[in-house]
């Protein structure tokens, strides 16, 4: 796959780029290489030819997602005593407060109906050991047992993927719902919980409680900077070459493949699960195996699982189609927006693994960057892009008609009132 020539064309991609990304590549024909034009192709057109996902792979992966802590209790339970916290102070009101998740499907009729009548206090962090028992809190694993005086007790805790990358579709109540893996938790607010670990100072715990629901900075903990990033959507992945918002993760990096880079990224150095993490482009090494690695062997099917799941379709009658119809000729041509967001997935890193410099993004943070393994940014592919409000990686476009007033604002498209909204139409319909 990796042919001569891909890489005089890549380089000349890169330099071409730092020159201008506005002059379009959109209508050149593919070049009989196989996939690595996808990314020329018209948005939305092209075939993937992806080959089938294992199935027992993918439902291992499924497990994986969901329930797997790769013994990072050692950090969150030892270190941060979060059993602690958690036992004494986090009601489930609380906990869904903070945008935590219960799994309905867990619930044994007598709970749901306990809580229907209230005879089951959501006031009550004994209730939250319940739930917890019952393995209902999504992407929170608690070792619970029962001391002399009857009463609950959090003897270990972890967490898993999910936490951050699962939602629920509140369908009994707000919070509590069936399962939806892979869509961002944009309620959790993973830093104000940290925040509340007694084992850190003041100065730590107020970082980590500025970052606000929805956002967590991965690199805090290596580089010492602040601006967190929106915790992305982890569907519509599968035939993407390079992962997270600066394309990090790709197959050379980790032969596993482009999402395994980062979930061994997430899983070693974020959530401290024992695995070995290395990266000389970011000059880190982060060896938590103690003599056994819970991580590597986990990764092809936790990445088959992430694969597995496309971006979810829009919404019956969430949008207009006519004024869709006409937001695509904005898209393809005033807007310029294919000239970047082109290929099957709307983003030209299908384009032999194309990045874009600093200057591509129109978000206001600009730092975050540089922090990266890249210093590039990639093309955010847009499907599913109605689900996962607020945009760019540093969410500062709330809505999709502020993403194209952004645009509008610092590409000078000069785009007109009713442009604007038939382009914010079929964005909603990707
Ligand atoms: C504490 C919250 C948190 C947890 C836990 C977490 N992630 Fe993430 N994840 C993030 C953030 C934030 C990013 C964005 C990082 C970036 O792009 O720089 C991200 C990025 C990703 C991406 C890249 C998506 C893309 O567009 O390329 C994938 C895939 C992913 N995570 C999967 C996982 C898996 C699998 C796990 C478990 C091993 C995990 N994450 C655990 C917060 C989390
Ligand atoms: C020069 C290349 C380029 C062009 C042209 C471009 N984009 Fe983007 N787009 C990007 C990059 C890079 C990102 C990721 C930036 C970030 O997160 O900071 C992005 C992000 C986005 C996002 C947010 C995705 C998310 O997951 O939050 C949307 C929506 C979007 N672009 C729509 C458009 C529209 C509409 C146009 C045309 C008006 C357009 N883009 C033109 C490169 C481009």
């Amino acid at each position: 796959m990796k042919s001569k020539f891909m890489i005089p064309t890549l380089l000349l991609f890169a330099a071409f780029s730092l020159f201008s990304c506005s002059k379009s590549d959109f209508g050149h024909p593919p070049q009989g290489n196989g996939d690595s034009h996808l990314g020329l192709l018209p948005p939305g057109k092209g075939d993937l030819n992806l080959p089938a996902l294992d199935p027992s792979l993918v439902k291992q992966g499924q497990q994986i997602f969901r329930y797997e802590t790769f013994g990072d209790e050692t950090f969150w339970t030892d270190v941060l005593q979060m059993n602690k916290v958690i036992e004494t102070a986090v009601s489930p009101k609380t906990a869904l407060a903070v945008g935590l998740k219960v799994d309905a499907t867990a619930l044994p009729a007598a709970v749901v109906t306990g809580i229907q009548n209230g005879t089951i206090s959501l006031d009550d962090p004994q209730t939250t050991l319940a739930l917890l028992q019952l393995n209902a809190v999504v992407g929170v694993k608690g070792q619970v047992s029962q001391g002399t005086d009857g009463k609950l007790k959090l003897d270990r805790v972890g967490i898993t993927c999910a936490l951050c990358h699962s939602t629920v579709d509140n369908s009994f109540t707000k919070g509590i719902g069936k399962r939806l893996d892979a869509w961002p938790n944009r309620d959790l607010n993973p830093g104000l919980i940290i925040s509340l670990s007694p084992a850190l100072d003041a100065a730590t715990k107020a970082v980590y409680a500025s970052w606000g629901p929805g956002r967590y900075d991965p690199r805090f903990n290596h580089d010492g900077l602040n601006n967190p990033v929106v915790i992305p959507p982890a569907y519509g992945l599968y035939g993407i070459p390079k992962a997270t918002f600066t394309g990090d993760g790709d197959v050379e990096h980790e032969p596993a493949g482009p999402v395994a880079y980062w979930n061994r990224y997430v899983a070693v150095t974020q959530m401290h699960g024992h695995g070995y993490f290395a990266d000389p482009r970011i000059n880190w090494v982060v060896d938590y195996r103690q003599g056994d690695d819970l991580v590597t062997d986990k990764l092809p099917a936790l990445q088959a699982y992430e694969y597995s799941i496309s971006a979810p379709a829009a919404p019956a009658n969430s949008f207009n189609a006519a004024a869709a119809d006409r937001g695509k000729v904005i898209f393809l041509g005033k807007g310029k927006c294919a000239s970047c967001h082109a290929g099957p997935l709307y983003t030209d890193v299908l384009d032999g693994g194309q990045l874009h410099p600093q200057s591509a993004s129109v978000a206001l943070d600009k730092e975050y960057v540089n922090r990266t393994a890249t210093k590039l940014w990639r093309v955010s592919p847009l499907k599913g892009i109605w689900q996962h409000a607020p945009y760019f990686h540093d969410g500062s476009a709330a809505t999709l008609a502020d993403v194209v007033e952004r645009y509008d604002q610092v590409k000078n498209l000069k785009l007109s009132a009713s442009e604007k909204a038939d382009l914010v139409e079929y964005l909603k319909s990707l």
